[in-house]
């Protein structure tokens, strides 16, 4: 797919910064939403960032941010936004209806050759696409929030999605430098969800037993398996755990299933334990606005500079 232009819908969190991504990788951005201001604060806010990721040497792409930033405009005619399109990625608020009804304007005023993507977090594509005249153009490209430092993408396809679709998502997400994986069909939670989630029900037991505290639980992931994860996959580490997976399997496999077998129920995540995870939690970091910004922009700082050494690393 050469550079052309796509179309974000909904200026908020996410929208941001796939704009960001596409302008990056050389695209012609037009971000439309329903709120003026919306569009006036995201452009403020693309501007700044990008002249700082400049400055630090983390801009995506080769072409400067003042040209990058040149690439987006906004916009508050869907029709307009839409019109020689060749990629809509959609970023309005996770509600059903909002976004079929979004969908539903679009199956309207769209071409046959247009791409139609959301960012949903949780939504199926049976759900939010089937019925449409053009379902066969329609696929989930779910982010990870920031997408800007943490590039995977899962693209998952509704039924009658055309695999053509697919790869042409595919083809584009790499292009500007994301890192998409395939979903052959649709399940609950996607497929980093449904991992987010054994680790979360695990940590939760763990910490609802009195095994280890709240804080030493985290340490595990962050200075334990997280160092690792950054740059290898679950199924990596068992084939270079052992001489390789068959041995993995032969030396270990005995010991996962009867831990496994212990892990018991899925937890309410309520009561006692959650007021106690939570007031470990609002120790380290309180639970107002100011607090939790400065969290979340020490997080960031931390994911660029991850993000740079994985750039580094691949790159020797
Ligand atoms: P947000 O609330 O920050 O932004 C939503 C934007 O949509 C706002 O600018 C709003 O004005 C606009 N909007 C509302 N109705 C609209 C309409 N009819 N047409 C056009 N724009 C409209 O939401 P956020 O966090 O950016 O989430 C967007 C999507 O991305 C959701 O589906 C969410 O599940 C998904 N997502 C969010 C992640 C996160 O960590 N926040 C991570 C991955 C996916």
């Amino acid at each position: 797919m050469e550079p052309g232009q796509v179309v974000v819908i909904g200026s908020g969190l996410i929208g941001r910064s796939w704009a960001m991504v596409f302008a990056g990788g050389g695209f012609r951005v037009k971000l439309y939403d329903v709120v003026q201001q919306q569009i006036t604060s995201a452009l403020e806010y693309i501007s700044k960032e990008m002249k700082k990721l400049e400055q630090s040497g983390m801009l995506k792409g080769t072409l400067s941010a003042e040209k990058q930033f040149s690439l987006i405009s906004g916009s508050m005619d869907l029709k307009m936004a839409v019109e020689g399109a060749i990629f809509i990625q959609e970023c309005t608020p996770e509600k059903l209806e909002l976004k079929k009804k979004i969908f539903g304007q679009l199956d309207l005023i769209v071409n046959n050759d247009v791409i139609l993507s959301s960012s949903t977090s949780t939504l199926l594509p049976t759900k939010l696409f089937t019925g449409l005249k053009h379902v066969k153009q329609c696929i989930v490209a779910h982010p990870v929030n920031p997408p800007y430092y943490v590039p995977l993408v899962e693209l998952v396809p509704h039924p009658e999605t055309e695999p053509s679709t697919v790869d042409k998502t595919h083809a584009l997400m790499k292009k500007i430098g994301q890192s998409p994986v395939r979903l052959t069909k649709e399940i609950d939670g996607f497929v980093l969800n449904r991992l987010q989630y054994a680790v979360i029900s695990e940590a939760w037991r763990l910490v609802g037993e009195g095994v280890v505290s709240p804080a030493d639980l985290d340490l595990v992931m962050s200075d334990g398996l997280g160092m690792r994860y950054a740059f290898m996959g679950p199924l990596e580490t068992m084939h270079l755990n052992a001489e390789g997976m068959t041995n993995y399997c032969e030396r270990y496999r005995e010991g996962i299933i009867r831990v496994l077998k212990t892990f018991g129920p899925v937890p309410e995540f309520s009561g006692e334990i959650e007021q106690k995870i939570s007031q470990a939690m609002s120790e380290k970091t309180p639970v107002d606005a100011e607090h939790l910004n400065a969290r979340r922009a020490w997080r960031d700082k931390c994911l660029m500079g991850l993000a740079k050494l994985k750039k580094q690393i691949k790159s020797n």
